[in-house]
């Protein structure tokens, strides 16, 4: 047992904690704020790096005496890491709630909630992919064009000139819209539903800190008030499937799934893994670009030359009106303002894999069960190929071409994001519709990105509508918070 324990260390290089609480602390250090505690470790000890020297922390591995938690960046490591798929394996995201309880009814739903793409591996996850790819065939995401431009229309519609509204919430409804809309084919969130409130709670809290600190089912806690939530999304779901069942394809993406056949053996999904898919593409679709596009407004509002840039390409090819399909291909400054947005705050800033078998990873011995995460916000931040890496440079994109594992916002390999086609078109339509009508002015707050799924603005960000006025010198400065020192802002 002892010699067990002892051979399943692991010998990466990283910081001694305290035997007592040090374990526990570093995760939910790590939980908490991810760039801030891998930054500190990545200067200290290099690009490969452990959580805790010795191992024994487990942040999402599904191994019970998961050997330890390793940190790394550098395109080598993501081509390392996104090319051997059978050994890197990613686990569902909830793995850690259903195994806590695993003899629970009321957990039972998270045994295929945010499965789907995430919690499938080698050949099932082949198999899987290819039943949802033709859901997201550029063809099927061309035709979700309108829908994106009717919503977009109707929220921009209700702001009023003068009033300061949290771009991220708004971001956050209109994704939330565009997502619910495009998947299940019906607008559930436009007037704030039941359905849109089960969303929020159940997706915005089953990876916080204090639902991982504290997994009690008891009234009162955190986690008692999420598996309330999740018992009665699932069952909604279920409901929702039942009808499209017997229905006919609308368009939207359940639609699709429900039709999809295996094309040898002619198996189709379960309720069960619609579930799962369902959950992981709505999670994984929503808060992304939300933050993606809040991101990208923040900067621009700091870089007042860029945004009258942008502007002027918006107006000279678009005089005001909603992009078509092929419009979208005729703004090449938009499409650089979106890359060097996701290179400097990527809002995805991890792969997180855990390893299938005993392996040899970047020159370390690494035994089964480990955990790897690898930063796709450092890698892509790499200096030899971003000069001024921290500083936002729309126009560097016009000089350099960096391979899928230099720059890869929605990472690499047979796990590449499924729906980057749409959320490129997602942004640049809501982006184009919005700075037309509206200058959104930044007001002297704390600005904090946090995360380890996706890269937030803690406190969301609060910020003025005005008319286009095109007064982008306005809301200049008055920028705190850890953001600071994440960017580089001009002088
Ligand atoms: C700015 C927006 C987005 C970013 C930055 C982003 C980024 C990523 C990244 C980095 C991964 C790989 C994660 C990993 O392997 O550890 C991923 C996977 C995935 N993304 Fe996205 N994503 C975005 C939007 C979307 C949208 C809009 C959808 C769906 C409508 C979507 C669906 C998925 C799915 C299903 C996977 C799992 C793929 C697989 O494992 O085969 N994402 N995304």
């Amino acid at each position: 047992m002892i010699a067990n324990t002892i051979e399943r260390k692991i010998t990466v290089p990283g910081p001694r904690v305290s035997p007592l609480f040090g374990h526990i602390t570093q995760v939910l250090n790590f939980v908490g704020d991810s760039i801030k505690l891998s930054s500190q470790l990545f200067e200290k000890y290099g690009s490969v790096v452990a959580l805790a020297e010795g191992g024994g922390t487990n942040v999402y591995s599904p191994y019970p005496n998961c050997p330890g938690t390793v940190l790394a960046k550098g395109a080598d490591i993501i081509r390392e890491v996104t090319s051997q798929h059978d050994i890197y394996h990613k686990c569902p995201l909830t793995g850690h709630i259903y195994r806590k309880r695993n003899n629970s009814t009321r957990t039972q739903p998270f045994r295929h909630f945010l499965v789907g793409l995430f919690g499938v591996n080698g050949a099932d996850h082949r198999q899987h992919r290819q039943l949802l790819m033709p859901a997201f065939h550029k063809s099927r995401i061309e035709a979700y064009r309108d829908e994106m431009v009717v919503i977009t229309e109707s929220e921009l519609e209700k702001l009023q000139v003068g009033e300061v509204i949290d771009t991220l919430e708004l971001m956050r409804r209109l994704t939330m819209r565009i997502a619910t809309k495009t998947l299940f084919g019906m607008d559930f969130s436009e007037n704030g539903g039941r359905f849109a409130t089960l969303l929020k709670e159940v997706f915005g809290k089953f990876a916080s800190p204090e639902v991982l600190g504290l997994p009690f089912d008891i009234p009162g806690f955190p986690y008692h008030k999420l598996l309330n939530g999740m018992v009665e999304l699932d069952s909604t779901m279920r409901g929702i499937i039942q009808q499209k069942r017997n229905g006919i394809d609308k368009g939207d993406v359940l639609s699709m799934l429900i039709q999809a056949r295996d094309a040898e053996t002619g198996v189709t999904l379960t309720d069960d893994e619609l579930l799962g898919h369902l959950g992981v593409i709505y999670a994984a679709g929503h808060d992304t670009s939300a933050n993606a596009l809040t991101w990208t407004l923040f900067l621009l509002s700091q870089h007042p030359q860029v945004a009258a840039d942008l502007l002027d390409e918006l107006d000279g090819v678009l005089h005001g009106v909603a992009p078509s399909i092929e419009q979208l291909q005729q703004l090449p400054l938009l499409e650089r303002v979106i890359k060097e947005s996701m290179r400097v705050l990527s809002p995805v800033p991890w792969n997180g894999r855990v390893i299938s078998q005993d392996t040899t990873f970047s020159g370390y011995d690494l035994p089964k069960g480990t955990e790897v995460f690898v930063s796709i916000y450092h890698t892509n931040r790499a200096p030899e190929i971003y000069s001024e890496p921290e500083r936002f440079i729309p126009q560097r994109w016009e000089q350099i071409q960096p391979s899928i594992y230099e720059y890869n916002p929605f990472s690499a390999g047979s796990r590449v994001c499924i729906g980057a086609g749409f959320a490129m078109m997602e942004i640049k339509i809501i982006l184009a519709m919005l700075l037309m009508r509206y200058r959104l002015e930044f007001l002297p707050q704390q600005v904090n990105a946090k995360g380890l799924i996706v890269l937030c603005a803690e406190n969301g960000l609060s910020m003025r509508v005005c008319e286009q006025d095109r007064e982008f010198n306005r809301g200049l400065g008055g920028v705190s918070g850890n953001v600071r020192q994440m960017v580089k802002f001009p002088d």
